[in-house]
């Protein structure tokens, strides 16, 4: 258990450390308080009621670290030593003294709040309780409040689940009430003592979009979660462990989630007041501390406006803010309790006087900041015609506190400057001019002077070069007329018209599939040339994706990938479109049954095909390009079986000089690295380690994880891995082959399987030494079984033998 334990602790992957709560956590609790306020038993003081299992407990708090000034009504964790609060009432309206307040049934039936034993602080303000005299509220063991009718334990007049405050608990519904039109949201805490609404909130998307929401002050929305695809959102991975379901009836549409063979009461998600991130925890009872499992969005950076006006972020040191130069924290008391809504202030006041400061613009300066993410909302200054004028302008003006001069003009900012990164290697940097007073500029004067005009180019590294580079040309292209002999050119994308499009796939009446992204649709060119069309949708991710796509994709040439003919960008109207594949994708193949089972040699050359294609994308084209989303709906078939691998939306082009890239997690469900789930940068090996996965579906024919009956499955990884180790595999071949494979090759695939999805990304085998083994060039040993899968298989046995237990 110890090794297991440090393997949990190195790679914080989400299945595993669950599983290892399971088996660490132990508890003894004791309890002799109900689970019910009535009419005739409230709260007051130090009172609690407990739920029936003990995991949580409801009643007065004030939050670690306060002071013990505030106090308020509040569900926590009963079986843990850390007070850790899942939901609060009262947020704004904090008690001083509980023991004169008092939690109870008022006349009406509602659960109120009282201050002084009579004044109406907070309360459930239901206006339909049918059964005044008569309602409870009970502390069920999930963690949910409910307020219901005392003798009919279904009649549910109000519950906490239906107003989270920060934490949404396995099982809690997250939606839209079709009827109040109301939404559940959860807000961030203000700070780590203070539970009233902090700038941070996580919600639904609007109009009925299954996506969620990560917003700033409620307007600026800087994560989405991709949208539901009936599975997961797009863009948040999932472990193994993890199922999500939607509820989608008359009244409401929510998504809960639950783990899947996990105890898991013991495990959270909280939008978190310091990052602004949504993060998954579980408590560690070994450290006796809650762990942090995953958060998205990874970067803490691209939280908006994270670090406060005047504060810059850094991804990859801790502290991640700091205040630009010249400035400093302006309350270190609430920033130290990552409240930084006030950032950072001038050290030194600027000396502009209000006056006529163009001839004495001696007294204050510019920094010149290269290479940031400038603030939103400058304002934009047309008579300023270089820039030099456009630094007059704001010197003259006392409240400018910074400038940028580029190609479309001249912009200034009055306010505080919010959401700046330095180091900011991305297309979108800019040159900051930022204004100090004198003093504080002298220091730095003579190198400052050097540098001006520097264009941004210079600076950003190879990675976002190379991307503006195939960006551009492929942008900047005339549109060409390519289509009309029957002949699509090629090594050209076609830049086509919407109406084009729409004609070629008449109207976009035959549609071939549906994801995360978008749909498609088939469609046929003049000269008879089909083609598959995909049309984006979906807020705030359809450019990106769109991008990724046609930059990587627009670039590149393999037999083994899939090729962009061309695409169509008029307005937010975003489509692409690609050689039509006749035979679908692999997972056809593989996990439907009305088609014909795929031979051994064919799934062999599919296999072989596909390392092909993604050895080249990883090392032999001019970048290199991860395509992070690898798995049997995203390897096409040409009529002749030959794989071709598409879907490049979430491909992430990697320069020479870089081998790893940090970015949001993405991918599928089931394919998805280890070290990526973790928030590490990640590198080609994420795509061997799904290449692998992979593997595995195509040697047995079935989706990888198994469901056989309520909360029972078979992982079929574990299974193989385990077999090749004592040197059977015969038995894991898809049984509708009856045998029929070559055994050399079946064990050469197995083997590798096994290889790509080790932990450690240094043990997996690259691409090409992949394409070698399966060729027969390169011997293959036995691997290891991977640790995760070790843990993996001893808790399974643990969770077989308590169930059947329970059964007997
Ligand atoms: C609850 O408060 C009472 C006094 O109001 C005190 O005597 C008692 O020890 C407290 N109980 C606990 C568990 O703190
Ligand atoms: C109760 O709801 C009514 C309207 O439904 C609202 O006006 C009132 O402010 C609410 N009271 C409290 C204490 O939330
Ligand atoms: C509830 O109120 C009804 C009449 O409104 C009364 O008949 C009944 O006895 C009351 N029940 C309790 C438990 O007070
Ligand atoms: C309890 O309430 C539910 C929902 O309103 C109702 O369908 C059911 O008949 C009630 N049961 C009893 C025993 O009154
Ligand atoms: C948040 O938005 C409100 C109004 O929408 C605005 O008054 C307030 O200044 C904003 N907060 C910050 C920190 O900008
Ligand atoms: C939810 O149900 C409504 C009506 O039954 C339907 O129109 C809508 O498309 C459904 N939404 C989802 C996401 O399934
Ligand atoms: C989950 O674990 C807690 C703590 O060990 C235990 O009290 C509870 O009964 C468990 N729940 C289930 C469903 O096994
Ligand atoms: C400000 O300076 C300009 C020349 O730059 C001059 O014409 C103007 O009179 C000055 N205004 C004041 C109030 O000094
Ligand atoms: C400075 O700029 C602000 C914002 O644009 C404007 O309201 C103000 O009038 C300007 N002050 C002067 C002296 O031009
Ligand atoms: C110039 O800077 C402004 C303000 O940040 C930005 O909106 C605009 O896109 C930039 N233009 C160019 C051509 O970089
Ligand atoms: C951004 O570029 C600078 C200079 O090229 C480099 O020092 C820095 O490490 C880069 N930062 C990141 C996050 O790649």
């Amino acid at each position: 258990m110890a090794m297991a334990y440090s393997c949990s602790s190195a790679t914080s992957f989400l299945f595993l450390s669950i599983i290892l709560f399971l088996s660490l956590v132990s508890f003894t609790f004791a309890t002799t308080s109900t689970d019910t306020i009535s009419a005739q038993h409230s709260l007051t003081g130090n009172q609690t009621i407990t739920s029936g299992g003990g995991t949580f407990v409801l009643g007065f708090f004030t939050p670690q670290g306060s002071g013990g000034n505030y106090y308020y009504v509040g569900i926590w964790y009963g079986k843990i030593s850390v007070l850790t609060p899942a939901w609060v009432a009262n947020r704004v309206t904090p008690v001083t003294d509980p023991t004169t307040s008092e939690l109870k049934i008022s006349d009406d039936g509602n659960l109120v709040l009282l201050h002084q034993f009579k004044s109406i602080i907070w309360s459930t303000n239901v206006t339909t309780i049918s059964s005044s005299n008569s309602t409870v509220a009970v502390i069920l063991d999930n963690g949910n409040l409910q307020l219901r009718d005392g003798s009919n334990s279904s009649l549910v007049f109000w519950q906490s689940f239906d107003h989270p405050t920060e934490t949404y608990l396995p099982g809690a519904k997250f939606g839209f009430n079709k009827i109040t039109k109301r939404s559940q949201q959860l807000t961030s805490w203000k700070n780590k003592v203070d539970p009233s609404p902090g700038i941070f909130t996580f919600e639904m998307g609007p109009n009925g979009l299954l996506q969620y929401l990560i917003l700033w002050n409620m307007s600026r929305i800087y994560w989405a979660s991709g949208l539901w695809d009936g599975y997961e959102f797009s863009s948040v991975p999932v472990g193994y462990m993890y199922h999500m379901q939607l509820v989608n009836d008359t009244d409401e549409m929510y998504i809960t989630y639950m783990l899947d063979i996990a105890n898991h009461s013991m495990y959270r998600e909280v939008l978190d007041y310091d990052t602004g991130q949504i993060q998954g925890l579980v408590w560690m009872e070994n450290s006796k501390s809650w762990m942090l499992i995953w958060a998205q969005p990874t970067s803490k950076c691209s939280v908006y406006g994270v670090c406060g006006p005047f504060g810059s972020c850094t991804d990859f040191t801790s502290p991640f803010c700091y205040c630009v130069k010249g400035f400093r924290i302006k309350s270190q008391t609430d920033w130290d309790l990552g409240d930084r809504s006030q950032g950072c202030e001038r050290k030194t006041g600027l000396q502009c006087s209000g006056l006529n400061n163009s001839v004495d613009s001696e007294k204050d300066g510019f920094f010149e900041m290269t290479n940031v993410r400038l603030p939103d909302s400058p304002n934009t200054l047309s008579t300023a015609g270089s820039r030099e004028g456009c630094e007059l302008s704001c010197l003259r003006n006392c409240s400018c506190n910074a400038y940028s001069y580029n190609d479309s003009g001249c912009f200034v900012w009055h306010r505080g400057l919010l959401n700046l990164q330095e180091q900011y290697n991305q297309s979108d940097a800019g040159t900051l001019y930022l204004r100090l007073a004198a003093s504080e500029l002298q220091s730095s004067e003579s190198n400052k002077r050097m540098a001006t005009h520097i264009s941004v180019g210079v600076i950003v590294p190879a990675v976002v070069v190379c991307l503006f580079i195939i960006g551009g040309l492929v942008w900047k292209r005339e549109r060409k007329r390519a289509i009309q002999n029957s002949k699509v050119v090629q090594n050209s994308l076609v830049s086509f018209m919407y109406d084009e499009l729409r004609i070629a796939t008449k109207n976009f009446s035959e549609k071939l599939g549906a994801g995360g992204f978008g749909s498609v649709f088939k469609g046929s060119l003049p000269g008879s040339i089909d083609i598959a069309v995909k049309k984006l949708e979906g807020l705030y991710q359809g450019e990106k994706q769109f991008r990724a796509e046609v930059s990587t994709l627009g670039a590149i040439q393999h037999v083994n990938l899939i090729r962009l003919i061309g695409f169509c960008s008029q307005g937010t109207k975003k489509l692409l479109a690609y050689e039509f594949m006749p035979s679908g994708s692999l997972a056809d193949h593989l996990f439907r049954s009305n088609l014909n089972v795929l031979d051994w040699k064919t799934r062999y050359q599919i296999a072989i095909g596909t390392a092909r294609g993604l050895a080249y994308l990883h090392e032999q084209c001019r970048d290199n390009i991860i395509h992070c989303d690898i798995k049997p709906e995203n390897i096409l078939l040409d009529d002749a079986l030959v794989p071709k691998v598409a879907d490049f939306g979430l491909a992430k082009l990697v320069g020479r000089n870089f081998s790893k890239v940090l970015t949001t997690i993405r991918g599928s469900r089931g394919y998805i690295a280890p070290e990526w789930i973790s928030g590490m940068p990640i590198t080609t090996k994420v795509d061997v380690y799904s290449y692998g996965m992979m593997l595995f579906e195509i040697i047995s024919g079935k989706r990888n994880l198994m469901y056989t009956g309520e909360s029972s499955f078979e992982f079929f990884p574990l299974v193989a891995t385990n077999k090749l180790v004592i040197g059977d595999v015969k038995s894991l071949l898809d049984q509708r082959l009856e045998g029929k494979a070559n055994s050399e090759e079946f064990e050469i695939a197995c083997k590798l399987a096994c290889w790509c999805i080790q932990d450690n990304e240094s043990s997996r085998p690259t691409m090409s030494q992949i394409v070698q083994a399966l060729e027969g060039n390169l011997d293959v040993g036995i691997p290891p079984v991977p640790r995760s899968l070790q843990v993996l298989n001893e808790s399974w046995a643990e969770s077989i033998n308590s169930s059947s237990s329970h059964q007997n």
